[in-house]
């Protein structure tokens, strides 16, 4: 059987939760979007949770409320989903394309030195499922008073010394795009905040700008979220710790079995729980490896090939050489992992990287 990168849950009671949305005749911003956003904020330690159509939606509309204008800059690590610094520049900010760190997630020191007086915002990404350095984020942010926003879109439940990621800063957003450690079958994401002026902006600005049915108190979109999707974000919200044992159970199966191979394995930061959205090695052998395992059925992906900082659609910021960004996205290489895989899969396809590897 072929291993696929992420496999989503679907049984029985996510099918039901759907068909009683339906026969609820209540679609948009209805009691399945409520109850979702009083779980979600309860889950996650916050005040307010905003749903809207993804989280590139989420970050825009926050960055809108934070008040962000024109030629303000932004810090963000170009090694991310494209996304991340797309609603940076949607927003009309710029974004300063900041260096990773041997986490991958973004490299506090090189934020300190790229960022001017002109920079009012710091938007790092806890790629993969594991946390940023956030003690050093919000020193950082405090010393140059800047706003902190939380990428969490890869890291639904995980933390830094018990707290959740996306309660560090003013806001953090989530993705609940299907194969995130959270979905609800298609897209969809959420914002955090313990600010009831940024969430009320925020539910503002994903309904037209509406203050009451008939007015309109400025220019938003249409970001709302719908009432099917959310009764499946509940019933997955209420197994989503299980889940991510689950996905760190492969991990440290994964972790095991390639030990000893020349292959980079992902760490976990001390005080950090990882929550493995991705599981993501290092090899210069990277394009024969993924050939190798494509052979015999398993999937691979590369997140990302191409860094942020090099994307043609922000090329005419003509943005300085990352070089660590640059070495890693030659040899970064995606295994499969997700709550839907079994033990069995983790074993087949550490078997298959030994094979590769001759040993
Ligand atoms: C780190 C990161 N940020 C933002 C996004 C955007 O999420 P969405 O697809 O829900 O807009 C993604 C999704 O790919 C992501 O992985």
């Amino acid at each position: 059987m072929p291993i696929p990168l992420s496999r989503p849950p679907i049984d029985d009671e996510i099918k039901g939760a759907v068909l009683a949305a339906i026969d609820s005749r209540q679609y948009i911003l209805g009691p399945q979007c409520r109850a979702f956003e009083e779980e979600f904020a309860r889950y996650n330690g916050a005040k307010h949770a905003v749903l809207t159509s993804s989280a590139t939606s989420a970050l825009w509309m926050t960055l809108k409320a934070f008040g962000v204008k024109s030629g303000d800059e932004v810090l963000v690590p170009s090694h991310t989903a494209f996304p991340t610094v797309e609603a940076i520049c949607f927003a009309g900010a710029v974004p300063i394309f900041v260096d990773v760190d041997d986490s991958y997630t973004v490299d506090v020191r090189d934020a300190a030195v790229k960022a001017t007086p002109r920079t009012v915002g710091f938007v790092p990404v806890h790629l993969y499922g594991h946390p940023a350095d956030l003690p050093a984020i919000q020193r950082l942010c405090a010393e140059r008073s800047l706003w902190l926003m939380e990428d969490c879109a890869q890291a639904h439940g995980a933390a830094w010394q018990g707290r959740k990621v996306g309660s560090f800063g003013r806001a953090g957003a989530f993705s609940f795009y299907p194969s995130k450690n959270l979905t609800v079958m298609g897209d969809g994401g959420l914002l955090v905040t313990d600010d009831d002026d940024v969430a009320a902006r925020c539910r503002r600005i994903r309904d037209h700008g509406r203050l009451n049915k008939d007015v309109h108190a400025e220019i938003g979109f249409n970001l709302r979220f719908n009432d099917i999707q959310a009764a499946v974000g509940r019933v997955l919200l209420r197994r989503l710790d299980a889940m991510n044992d689950h996905r760190r159970a492969l991990a440290a199966r994964y972790v095991t079995g390639l030990a000893g191979l020349p292959l980079l394995l992902p760490t976990e930061r001390p005080g950090a729980r990882h929550v493995y959205h991705l599981f993501v090695v290092r090899t210069p052998r990277r394009g024969e490896l993924a050939r190798f395992l494509k052979d015999k059925g398993i999937a691979t992906g590369i997140h990302y090939p191409v860094p942020c900082h090099k994307q043609p659609a922000v090329e005419h910021l003509s943005a300085p050489a990352l070089e660590r960004t640059e070495r890693i996205v030659t040899e970064i290489l995606t295994l499969p992992i997700s709550a839907g895989h079994t033990e069995a899969e983790v074993d087949e396809v550490v078997a298959a990287v030994r094979q590769f590897f001759g040993g």
